[in-house]
């Protein structure tokens, strides 16, 4: 594994969230679908309020590795314990937001976000005092009564956020949460999110392809690599905070970016010369 704080300016250690204790602890978890094994050997601690980003190339695990910790796989080997809880199934605490938005077709917008509470058995007045509440909070108030197919695909994301925010989880599993949106929206909605968290703090795991918005939304950044994978690399992105564009600006971001590129395009060349 490599070290890239050796590579790269010292930073303000006061500047770095403080990630509380670890929530989650992922040890020697293995995962296959039959004969493919996708990854081995992950080690991992998601701190309370830590947002941890993961990228890596195409089909080397991330959603299998989000769906394990979810408890929605089961695991071939090592374990994922949740606050000192082993995994087997899913949790209440812990919320997915999926890339393709996830909603029902068929009910409101108040519906979509009813329900995760519904399915955790919250009181109906509870549910009538969090939906609005939530709504309002990922900006779609005016449109609790439309249905999804009334929605642009950045306006369905945020009902996919309000969702999974309204159970007010101490875990939430983000899949490429923003990759169906257009690059202003996911601009616009990678700084609400990171607005929501400063609210309401908790463990974010936050799997996406775009190396920029791993660093963007990250403390830390988790490189899978390897056939199969396991963590490459973890990188401690103490950027100042609260991220806004400035960020994108700041030398670090483009430090840490470039480092994660180029470890990413050694094993895209790697993949392309076992094509050719
Ligand atoms: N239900 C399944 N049954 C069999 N193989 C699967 C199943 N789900 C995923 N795989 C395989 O496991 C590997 C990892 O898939 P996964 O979806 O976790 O990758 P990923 O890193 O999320 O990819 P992407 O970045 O394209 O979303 C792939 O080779 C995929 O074909
Ligand atoms: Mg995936």
């Amino acid at each position: 594994m490599n070290d890239i704080s050796e590579q790269l300016p010292d930073q303000d250690a006061e500047a770095a969230a403080e990630p509380g204790q670890a929530r989650i602890e992922i040890t020697g978890l293995g995962k296959s679908y039959g004969s493919l094994q996708v990854f081995k050997d992950i080690n991992l601690n998601f701190g309370e309020r830590e947002i941890v980003t993961i990228v890596g190339p195409s089909g080397c695990g991330k959603t299998t590795l989000l769906r394990c910790i979810d408890g929605l796989l089961p695991v071939n080997e090592g374990a994922v314990q949740i606050d000192g809880d082993e995994i087997a199934q899913p949790r209440e605490g812990v919320a997915m937001v999926f890339q393709h938005f996830g909603l029902f077709p068929w009910k409101t917008v108040e519906q979509n976000v009813a329900y995760g509470l519904k399915l955790a058995g919250v009181s109906k007045s509870e549910i009538q005092k969090k939906v609005p509440e939530y709504i309002t909070l990922v900006g779609l108030g005016g449109f609790e009564t439309s249905y999804p197919y009334e929605l642009s695909g950045g306006m369905q994301q945020r009902c996919g956020l309000a969702r999974a925010l309204a159970t007010e989880p101490h875990v939430l599993l983000m899949d490429e949460p923003f990759a169906a949106v257009d690059a202003q929206t996911r601009e616009i909605l990678q700084f609400e999110l990171l607005r929501i968290w400063a609210l309401r703090p908790m463990t974010m795991v936050f799997v996406t392809h775009s190396i920029e918005e791993a660093v963007l939304m990250g403390d830390r950044v988790v490189v899978l690599k390897g056939r199969p994978s396991s963590v490459f690399e973890i990188i401690e992105v103490n950027l100042p905070g609260p991220r806004d564009r400035s960020t994108l600006g700041h030398p670090r971001f483009a430090e840490i970016r470039e480092h994660v590129w180029s470890t990413l395009m050694d094993e895209a060349r790697a993949a392309e010369f076992e094509v050719n």
